[in-house]
């Protein structure tokens, strides 16, 4: 579906847009999505059990071990077409929100300025049982020699073990984060959802709360979502071709 006349006027007249992208605008990175079958060491495994806080505590080097080897996975990869698109949007329009579900860092390296960051980040580790931050390993992750698993580093302060910074089933959002989020899809006039399932809540929130504020909603995803009872523009269409071409076609007015 392309847009149609009155979908381009409302595209060349937006003033505050929001961006909220999944796992599928790094997929064309490299980053295999939540939902996608896990490829070679970890087939075996659903994300969904190891993304928790009961996964750390039986079995924290396997949790351990397969966030660092997302990490080096991204730390690998280039930010896309579609990342670049998006950091380009925000210089189109007057306003601009990008609210990511996202982990990696692709977003920032393709230029976008403040990305809320609904479930955390890949970056930012911190102790399991005090919340001190930790720093970071230097260099890329490497891939433990023994498989899968890597044992966590200690907490400088506590000593308990450091856990990813990511926020996992179970766990509450960062306030401030999901707070601006709802506050900028109640006032924008266009929210485009990329590369995300619309699954998990209540992130998956963000798009709604737009609609039912009386925003068009775009969304670019090659399958389906629960998210297309209420797109008015859905684009079946790969990230990084959809992008470069929707983006070009705000800020006209
Ligand atoms: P999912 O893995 O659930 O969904 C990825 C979506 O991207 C799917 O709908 C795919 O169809 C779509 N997709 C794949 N390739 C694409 C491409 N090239 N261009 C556009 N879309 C593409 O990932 P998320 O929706 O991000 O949360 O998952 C949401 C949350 O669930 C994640 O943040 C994570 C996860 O479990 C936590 O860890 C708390």
């Amino acid at each position: 579906m392309a847009a149609d006349r009155a979908m381009s006027d409302v595209l060349a007249r937006a003033r505050h847009v929001v961006v909220f992208t999944g796992a599928g605008v790094s997929a064309e990175s490299g980053i295999p999505t939540f939902r996608d079958a896990l490829a070679g060491l970890w087939e075996r495994f659903d994300a969904e059990q190891l993304a928790t806080p009961e996964a750390f505590r039986r079995d924290p080097d396997l949790v351990w071990g397969w966030y660092e080897w997302r990490r080096m996975l991204v730390m690998r990869a280039q930010p896309n077409a579609a990342h670049r698109a998006i950091a380009e949007l925000e210089g189109r329009v007057d306003r601009f929100t990008l609210v990511t579900q996202n982990v990696d860092d692709l977003h920032d390296r393709a230029g976008s300025r403040a990305p809320l960051r609904l479930h955390g980040s890949l970056f930012a580790p911190r102790c399991f049982e005090c919340d001190e931050p930790a720093p970071l390993a230097p260099g890329i992750p490497q891939e433990p020699e023994s498989g899968r698993r890597l044992a966590p580093p200690s907490c400088g302060r506590c000593g308990a073990k450091v856990r990813p910074g990511v926020v996992w089933f179970g766990e509450a959002l960062p306030e401030a984060a999901i707070a601006r989020a709802f506050e900028a899809a109640e006032s924008c006039d266009v929210l485009l959802s990329v590369g995300t399932s619309s699954l998990v809540h209540p992130a998956a929130q963000v798009p709604w709360i737009a609609k039912r504020a009386g925003a068009r909603v775009i969304q670019v995803n090659p399958n389906p979502t629960a998210l297309d009872e209420i797109a008015d523009l859905n684009l079946r269409t790969p990230a990084a071709t959809a992008l470069p071409t929707l983006v070009a076609s705000f800020g006209l007015d």
